[in-house]
């Protein structure tokens, strides 16, 4: 009997740390959540538990019990991939659930109890694809089986790279020279914020095209192409919807909007900006940077108030309202391999087979002090290429205010980096639009230091701006 125990707790702790060292241990995130002794609280009818990406899993295990004076039953809907994969009555009593999808993705929780009700998740394993081995890399074709087919052979770039800026309304009409420079060497604008959810719809159901209307005029007058910048994100959206959502994450009470009514709200927005634009506008970024260093879905206003699948949902509105516009999927910081860069690669894959995305945007925000290696970037660049999608540097800007040396020595480095990203761009022949954010010093969201851009504050170019167009061009 003795011997019976010791060999069961020696199973049982060799199992630990195969689950902590992500054998698939990974945190549940709540959307609408306190935490406590790692036990996490979603509150209400319709928070969201995030999920995690990136790897496929074929199924989780979660400890989950209900908690609240008058909560004695309740279920919670069980998404993997965005989509319902099961309801699980969930009682008062820590119990284990255990949910099986075969190359899963994404897993979420929603829960369906009285308003006063918390979900408690206690731990939270992944089951890795194929049983005991280590989590496959995700795959770009669902069910496809398992033996990788031999890598095609790179196509060749047939185009040159358009070359973008981020312009932003303002200085366009005041700095003397900003629109002469951007006329003069762009051929792509991006609205800074003009375009973003808190300039276009101020107040619920009432839109105002104003100032985007003059930036698209600006453009269509002098040939220039738009790149539409940014349908949904978590950030920049109005304050009767943000504002709102952060006062139901504090206190807990009453959502403010329904999960069908916060999807009302972005179908609405989404369909009614890409249907006004569909003459002018030929590239979107539908949803912007859903996700997290690591690799799980970001909370925020989107994913507490409708689930994961609001990014899903986002595409489809985009799709049915203008369906000759590219969709893109922008990300901050996924420009090389890494947890990020695997997650955003699962669900442009997923949005990819359901035919909903064609272009995905690395913004490439850099710090001179921490400059990615050409290499990492080209291969990040070359499989997101295999998935059949249009590649954009999308807001390209290299920081200097962390490296030491005086300004020649620093907008070398500078050079440096905007080349070697450059480069990387012309050698994968999907990369099709290189963009910085903004193009003058003078008007940066970095601040006076950073002096990010490959003009200076007077307009003249600097080292960078050189190394852009040779890089470019492939030299
Ligand atoms: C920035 C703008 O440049 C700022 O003016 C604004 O205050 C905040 O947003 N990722 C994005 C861009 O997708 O929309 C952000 O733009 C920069 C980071």
């Amino acid at each position: 009997m003795l011997r019976l125990a010791l060999i069961v707790l020696l199973v049982l702790l060799a199992a630990v740390p195969a689950l902590a060292e992500g054998r698939g241990a990974v945190p549940l995130r709540a959307g609408a959540a306190g935490q406590k002794d790692a036990v996490q609280t979603v509150r209400g009818g319709t928070a969201a538990v995030a999920p995690t990406r990136g790897a496929a899993f074929d199924g989780v295990t979660a400890r989950m019990r209900l908690a609240g004076r008058r909560c004695r039953r309740g279920a919670v809907v069980a998404l993997a991939d965005g989509r319902r994969a099961g309801v699980r009555r969930v009682g008062t009593r820590w119990r284990t659930h255990r949910l099986r999808a075969r190359g899963t993705r994404s897993f979420g929780v929603r829960l369906r109890a009285p308003a006063r009700c918390s979900l408690l998740v206690g731990r939270f394993a992944l089951l890795p694809a194929g049983g005991e081995r280590e989590a496959a890399a995700p795959a770009p074709a669902g069910d496809a089986p398992a033996e990788a087919p031999a890598p095609a052979p790179a196509p060749a770039r047939t185009a040159p790279v358009v070359l973008g800026a981020a312009v932003d309304a303002a200085s366009l009409d005041g700095a003397p020279g900003y629109a002469g420079t951007f006329l003069a060497n762009f051929s792509s604008l991006t609205a800074e914020n003009e375009m973003k959810m808190e300039a276009l719809q101020p107040r619920p159901g009432q839109y105002d095209f104003k100032v985007a209307d003059r930036l698209v005029a600006f453009a269509k007058t002098n040939g220039k192409r738009i790149h539409g910048h940014v349908l949904i994100w978590n950030q920049q959206a109005p304050r009767w919807l943000s504002e709102a959502s952060a006062l139901e994450q504090l206190t807990g009470e009453g959502a403010p909007y329904s999960r069908d009514e916060l999807l009302a709200i972005l179908r609405d927005h989404v369909s009614t900006v890409t249907a006004r634009y569909a003459e002018d506008i030929g590239h979107w970024d539908v949803v912007n940077e859903a996700l997290t260093p690591d690799g799980s879905y970001k909370p925020g206003l989107w994913l507490d108030g409708i689930g994961p699948e609001y990014v899903t949902e986002a595409f489809r509105a985009a799709r049915a309202a203008d369906p000759d516009a590219k969709l893109c999927y922008n990300e901050i910081g996924a420009e090389v391999a890494g947890p990020l860069a695997d997650a955003v690669f699962g669900l442009v894959a997923d949005l990819r087979r359901e035919g909903l995305i064609d272009c995905v945007g690395f913004q490439m925000h850099v710090s001179a002090a921490t400059p990615p290696s050409q290499d990492a970037v080209r291969q990040n660049l070359e499989r997101f290429a295999t998935l059949g999608v249009e590649l954009h540097v999308s807001e390209m800007d290299v920081d200097v205010s962390k490296i030491a040396g005086d300004d020649a020595t620093r907008f070398a480095e500078q050079a440096r980096i905007f080349g070697l990203v450059a480069r990387a761009c012309h050698a994968v022949a999907a990369c099709t639009r290189f963009t910085t954010w903004g193009f003058t010093d003078a008007s940066t969201w970095l601040g006076e230091t950073a002096r990010p851009l490959p003009f200076d504050g007077a307009f003249q170019p600097k080292p960078a701006w050189n190394a852009i167009l040779a890089g470019l061009s492939g030299s």
